[in-house]
């Protein structure tokens, strides 16, 4: 799932992920989970994170390296944050190649920059269980109560008006080219986000049952 911050790649990848039965890898869930627990992981990346930089390509790669190779993932996964480097999409096709896996489809989602700061300013996530909430366009059923868990809902720590500045220009400089490069290889499908969230999530389903024909 590639995209700018806050285009919905969480939101579609957790329907995505309930909807074909595989699951969801989500850097930053996998960041902010070893933040929180403060492990020498967390630590290392925890100001690049809240600054909105990107953590060191060595660092997330090897991450994604143990998530797949620990578990037997049979029916594939849905990749979220991930690659966002080309360094990050070349080791990835390594370790694909290791597996004897290949990318299925690399579905680019895209939202103006406007639209964007919105849905991050109003954006509250499951301490508990990460399911992503926005306070006008995805309420929760309970004011600040999760609908799938119950947990407490929070902000997230680079949600801040000038982190989400940084992480617009990082993605810009560092993410951006891997539209490219996946088109390159005949894997990139464009999808609209202005539109609403089960709109975009018919339209990525059309987008996969193509490409399983
Ligand atoms: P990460 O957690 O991946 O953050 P991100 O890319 O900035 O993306 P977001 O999670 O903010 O947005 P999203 O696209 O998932 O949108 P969402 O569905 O939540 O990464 C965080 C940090 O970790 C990075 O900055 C970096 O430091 C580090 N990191 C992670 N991966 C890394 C990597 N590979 N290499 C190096 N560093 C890495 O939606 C946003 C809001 O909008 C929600 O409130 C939602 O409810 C709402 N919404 C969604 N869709 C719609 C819609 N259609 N209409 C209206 N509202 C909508
Ligand atoms: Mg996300």
């Amino acid at each position: 799932m590639l995209g700018a911050p806050g285009v919905g790649k969480g939101t579609q990848a957790s329907l995505l992920a309930q909807g074909q039965g595989v699951p969801h890898i989500s850097a930053g869930d996998i960041l902010r989970q070893e933040m929180k627990s403060e492990t020498n992981l967390g630590r290392e990346a925890k100001s690049f994170v809240n600054q909105g930089k990107l953590v060191p390509d060595e660092l997330i790669i090897n991450i994604i390296k143990n998530t797949i190779n620990g578990r037997n993932y049979q029916k594939g996964f849905i990749l979220d944050g991930f690659p966002r480097t080309i360094v990050q999409a070349k080791a990835l096709d390594s370790l694909l190649q290791e597996l004897g896996k290949k990318i299925d489809v690399a579905i680019n989602i895209n939202v103006s920059n406007d639209e964007i700061v919105k849905r991050l300013s109003g954006r509250r996530v499951c301490e508990n269980c990460k399911e992503n909430f926005h306070i006008e366009f995805k309420a929760p059923r309970v004011m600040n109560k999760c609908d799938r868990c119950g947990g407490r809902l929070v902000i997230r720590d680079d949600d801040k008006p000038e982190t989400i500045k940084n992480r617009l220009e990082v993605y810009k400089n560092m993410t951006e080219p891997l539209i490219d490069y996946y088109e390159k290889k005949g894997l990139l499908e464009n999808v609209s986000g202005n539109k609403s969230i089960l709109e975009i999530k018919r339209d990525i389903e059309e987008v996969i049952r193509k490409k399983g024909q």
